[in-house]
């Protein structure tokens, strides 16, 4: 009667014994490679952060929602091809232009943002060339 309860028992004890070891070793492995924590993307490793634009918050918006996946968080991320924002040679009515109109990989624009919004977000992508 007694091994009845027991046996489950032990089975459970040695289950979470394992899980627990197997936990050790993975924290200690990660650990002894220095890359415990570390954020995969290279611009996050290096603390950039999405610059802030108080006076134009809907060209912040837009680009968080529309562009930062291929331009990332500093302009210079380069997915799919992408452009570097930061070394853009194009002034802001230019760029305007390729944002409406599209270019490579880069879909058109103007039906998916109103004029207002294509304008904010090329003022805004302005910030990372200052750095
Ligand atoms: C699918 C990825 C992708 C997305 C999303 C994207 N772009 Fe681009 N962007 C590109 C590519 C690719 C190019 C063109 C590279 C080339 O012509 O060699 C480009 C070029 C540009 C250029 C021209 C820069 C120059 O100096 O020639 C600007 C400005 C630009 N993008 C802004 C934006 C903005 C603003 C958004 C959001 C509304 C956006 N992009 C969304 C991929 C993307």
């Amino acid at each position: 009667m007694l091994l009845r309860y027991v046996r489950p028992f032990t089975l459970l004890s040695l289950c979470l014994g394992l899980m627990l070891m197997a936990a050790t070793l993975s924290v200690g492995a990660s650990c002894a490679s220095g890359e415990g924590q570390a954020p995969t993307h290279p611009t996050q490793a290096t603390g950039v952060v999405l610059p802030e634009d108080p006076d134009n918050p809907l060209g912040r918006a837009v680009y968080i929602k529309h562009c930062k996946l291929c331009h990332g968080v500093d302009g210079q991320m380069g997915g799919s091809g992408a452009a570097n924002l930061a070394v853009s040679l194009l002034t802001e009515e230019e760029a305007a232009l390729v944002i409406k109109n599209g270019r490579k990989l880069m879909q058109s624009y103007k039906d998916r943002l109103s004029v207002e919004e294509i304008q904010s977000v090329a003022a805004y992508i302005q910030l990372f060339k200052d750095k």
